[in-house]
């Protein structure tokens, strides 16, 4: 599984349930008259802001700690098998890759989204890309996974501060600037979008699957759904609703899609897929009726989701309506 990545997350500021009250508060940074004079969410704004700022260091240093303690914990976890198996982790991972098979599925990862995502965003999306690949790479089989329109800022962050990219092995990721469309057959296309009323149930080997490489934090709801109705192609969204019981609108980020579809592609289990990958551990106390030991995974199985997914403690998981876990059998 891939590693955590040392990212210190913003703190959770809490000022309606835990913090301060809005009434009560004595701002910092501005007069007691400029506070009272802003509207009620303006003053829970900027209350978040300040809590934020007064906690940030040491929350990012709590954090760096912990990630330390959880790779030293790793490395010691791997230094104990190596020493009981007389196979290093390396040979492991060498064993791995040369076991690996090609599933014959493709997904794209449409890059094409630049003007509509700030700085941190398309920081963001890069590390996810990062993060397709890592899962691709950790497959018993691989998908053929194909980054269009990589361009711009973009393509410019994986040639500076992502530059290991490089030497990425063009079995698990293939980074191109051409478009998607000059690529296929039209009707080859399915994009996958949250808000196609289209639920595919399976992966057809024959269709090109397309994520949209954005994170938006839900500001352009339809956009690849439009995207994909103007081009005139396919379109469907994963069936999530069958195993999770949202309570609000579920938009998944680039790299838990891809992720669910690997292992689906894998296990033959959109079940498994959507279990295995979706943040459970966050989920509130008492909100999760689900009862699977699978969602004890550790921290590396799970990869935190980059914004676009703050509704996840809201979600609950339920059993499935219907059993289509043999779904994907023949994709084996
Ligand atoms: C953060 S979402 C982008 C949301 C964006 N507003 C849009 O219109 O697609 C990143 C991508 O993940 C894929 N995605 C997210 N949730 C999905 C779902 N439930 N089913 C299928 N694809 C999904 C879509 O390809 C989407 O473009």
């Amino acid at each position: 599984m891939m590693e955590p990545a040392e990212k210190p997350q913003d703190p959770p500021v809490s000022v309606t349930k835990t913090g301060p009250s809005v009434d009560t508060y004595q701002p910092q940074t501005i007069t007691l008259a400029e506070f009272r004079s802003l509207t009620r969410n303006q003053q829970k704004k900027h209350m978040r802001h300040e809590l934020w700022a007064s906690q940030a260091e040491e929350y990012k240093s709590k954090q760096r700690q912990r990630n330390r303690e959880c790779r030293k914990r790793r490395n010691q976890r791997l230094a104990q098998e190596a020493a009981e198996t007389g196979i290093t982790a390396h040979q492991r991972k060498k064993q791995r890759l040369q076991a690996q098979v090609r599933s014959g599925h493709c997904i794209v990862l449409d890059m094409d989204f630049e003007d509509k995502m700030e700085e941190k965003e398309i920081k963001s999306v890069c590390s996810q890309v990062m993060r397709c690949y890592g899962a691709n790479r950790m497959a018993s089989k691989r998908v053929d996974l194909h980054v269009t329109q990589l361009h711009g800022k973009i393509r410019e962050r994986f040639e500076t501060a992502m530059d290991q990219h490089v030497g990425w092995s063009e079995d698990h990721i293939v980074m191109r600037d051409a478009e998607y469309i000059d690529m296929y057959d039209k009707d080859k296309l399915v994009y996958f979008t949250a808000d196609s009323p289209n639920v595919i149930d399976v992966l057809d080997p024959e269709k090109i699957y397309i994520i949209g490489g954005i994170v938006d934090k839900n500001r352009y709801p339809r956009l690849t759904l439009d995207k994909a109705e103007a081009q005139g192609i396919g379109h469907a969204q994963l069936p999530i609703g069958k195993y999770i019981k949202l309570s609000t609108r579920k938009v998944m980020t680039v790299n838990q899609i891809f992720e669910m579809i690997v292992r689906f592609v894998d296990h033959g289990s959109w079940k498994t897929a959507f279990q295995d990958v979706i943040p459970l551990r966050k989920f509130k106390e008492g909100d999760i009726e689900a009862n699977d030991d699978e969602n004890d995974d550790d921290d590396e199985n799970n990869n935190e989701e980059e914004g676009d997914d703050d509704d996840a403690e809201k979600d609950q998981v339920v059993e499935p309506t219907q059993d289509i876990d043999g779904a994907g059998s023949d994709h084996k």
